[in-house]
């Protein structure tokens, strides 16, 4: 906190050569010859300054490191009290300026902790924060009332290691520091049928309001990456997420039941969907009724060779509406843009806006399944049918596909208002006889090869021109979330 003076800058000059643990030897070494009383040796308390900026939606008043609170950055201690404590005492502040926790460099093996309104954790370029793989330090919370239970298993779940819920203004970002979510006892317990609640996320947002997520890389999550659930005003931006690509259900985004939610710049490999924007599952999701509307993703980079690069669903019996996905690139990925719904799921899929989308090695350039099945019990309503449409697809190219579309909405109840424009789809070598697979499905296409499946030809015009698809060229109000230079410096003996 405040402006460090000149004299403890050299100070730190002549000190920063000293590891923090030869400094720890020295001062230990000092005490027991009694030396510590004698003032003005430079190094034998070191005063460490750590300063930076940073962008953030809002800046912090006050400010905290995680060792302050007792934290040991070792890789075997366990910091889920350290993190509590620090973010429970720093919450004081949240009607005073707000405040800021930075992770300093090192090994923070850590539990599930609880975030607080007005507040920035921020991790520095070489801090890890290694989820604890002690079952015993997460505790285990509620189903959302919009899926009526776990997906993993009935009832409750497993707390996400980085938790907020009915929070404002909430800022989680670093210089590229890494989350490690050690997510492999997870994923083994998923595959043996051994898990008693559904496994944790590694962030989840729930109730809130102003959130960003920015500059961090996510790596072996248990299960979801980034869950922004019943929020708004969330951005997402800078994150890199890898996990093995055939570890279980590690989808890299889902924003679910969300309103106006901004994804940019993000790179994603895993084994899961890369966006899966969500909106709670069928009778439960229906019943809730809480869409996800006004999101933004731009620039995302994603490999996912078993799963979408954007699904839409499969939960989205709220609705889902107003989507705008553009400068998307794909690498040997199983679909593009992918809409997944069921009987009995309800609610809607609109307004649906794909603009500029690069795709290499992939099985279907594009896809909808309209019986995906997978039902929370068998309670849900057969006559709760979906509603799909305005799916727009436009200025797209594929290479190295096995199939370009297979679109199969659902028997009296087709998915209509489909566009697709400008897509150019180069088979693989070992391409599938039929390119397009259309069934229960309605719309339009111009200048797109190969040549569409008959219900999407009426419209086309290719010897004419392209007629584009639309895409919205209005704002959103995520739009205008914009970023602050913010700092954080604060000095401190060592
Ligand atoms: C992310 O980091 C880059 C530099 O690496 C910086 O320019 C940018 O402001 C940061 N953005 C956010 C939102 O944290
Ligand atoms: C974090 O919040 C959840 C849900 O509100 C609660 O169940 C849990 O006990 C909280 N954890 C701590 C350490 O306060
Ligand atoms: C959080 O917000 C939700 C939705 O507004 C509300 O139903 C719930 O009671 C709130 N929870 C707490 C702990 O304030
Ligand atoms: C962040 O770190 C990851 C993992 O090391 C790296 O792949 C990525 O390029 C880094 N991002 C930035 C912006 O430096
Ligand atoms: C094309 O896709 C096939 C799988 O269908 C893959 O084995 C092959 O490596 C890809 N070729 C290139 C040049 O990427
Ligand atoms: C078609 O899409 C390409 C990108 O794939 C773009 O560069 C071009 O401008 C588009 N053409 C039209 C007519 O929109």
């Amino acid at each position: 906190m405040g402006a460090e003076s000149p004299a403890s800058f050299r100070q730190m000059e002549i000190c920063t050569s000293l590891r923090r643990t030869q400094v720890m030897k020295i001062l230990l070494a000092l005490v027991m010859l009694g030396l510590m009383s004698s003032r003005g040796a430079e190094c034998r308390k070191r005063r460490v300054l750590d300063s930076f900026d940073y962008s953030a939606i809002s800046c912090r008043a006050h400010s905290a490191s995680l060792t302050d609170f007792g934290g040991v950055g070792d890789g075997i201690t366990s910091n889920t009290n350290a993190f509590q404590s620090a973010i429970n005492s720093l919450s004081q502040y949240s009607s005073d300026g707000g405040s800021q926790l930075f992770v300093p460099e090192g090994k923070w093996l850590t539990g599930s902790f609880n975030l607080t309104s007005h507040f920035t954790l921020y991790l520095h370029k070489d801090a890890v924060l290694l989820a604890s793989q002690d079952v015993s330090e997460w505790s285990v919370i509620d189903p959302l009332p919009s899926y009526g239970r776990g997906r993993d298993a009935a009832g409750g779940r497993y707390i996400s290691l980085i938790f907020g819920t009915n929070l404002t203004d909430v800022v989680i970002t670093g210089d590229n520091g890494t989350i490690d979510g050690q997510g492999q006892i997870w994923w083994q317990k998923f595959h043996q049928k051994k898990l008693t609640y559904t496994r944790p996320y590694l962030i989840e947002i729930m109730h809130s309001d102003q959130v960003q997520i920015s500059n961090l890389t996510l790596v072996n999550s248990p299960a979801w990456n980034v869950h922004p659930v019943y929020s708004s005003n969330v951005v997402v931006k800078g994150i890199t997420i890898t996990a093995p690509i055939t570890s279980p259900n590690t989808d890299g985004i889902n924003p679910d039941s969300c309103s106006n939610v901004r994804i940019e710049d993000c790179y994603i490999i895993s084994g899961d969907d890369c966006v899966a924007v969500k909106s709670g599952w069928d009778e439960y999701g229906i019943a809730y009724g809480m869409p996800t509307k006004g999101l933004i993703i731009r620039r995302l980079t994603c490999i996912s060779p078993y799963s979408a690069v954007i699904a839409l669903g499969s939960e989205m019996s709220g609705g889902i509406q107003d989507v705008r996905a553009e400068d998307i690139v794909a690498i040997n990925s199983e679909s593009g843009v992918r809409i997944k719904t069921a009987v009995g799921r309800g609610g809607y899929v609109k307004d649906i806006y794909v603009k500029g989308m690069t795709m290499k090695t992939m099985k279907w350039a594009l896809w909808m399944t309209g019986n995906y099945g997978s039902h929370p019990d068998p309670h849900y309503d057969p006559k709760a049918l979906p509603v799909i449409q305005g799916i727009n697809y436009r200025d797209i190219v594929a290479d190295n596909v096995t199939m370009a579309a297979r679109l199969e909405g659902i028997s009296g109840d087709p998915f209509t208002g489909i566009c697709i424009s400008n897509v150019t789809i180069n088979k693989s070598p070992k391409p599938k006889k039929v390119q397009w697979v259309c069934t229960d499905v309605d719309g339009v296409t111009s200048g797109v090869v190969p040549q569409p499946c008959a219900p999407l030809t009426k419209g086309d015009q290719s010897a004419e021109g392209i007629n584009s698809c639309d895409f919205p060229t209005d704002t959103l109000p995520v739009d205008n979330m914009e970023f602050k230079t913010c700092s954080y410096s604060r000095s401190y003996l060592l």
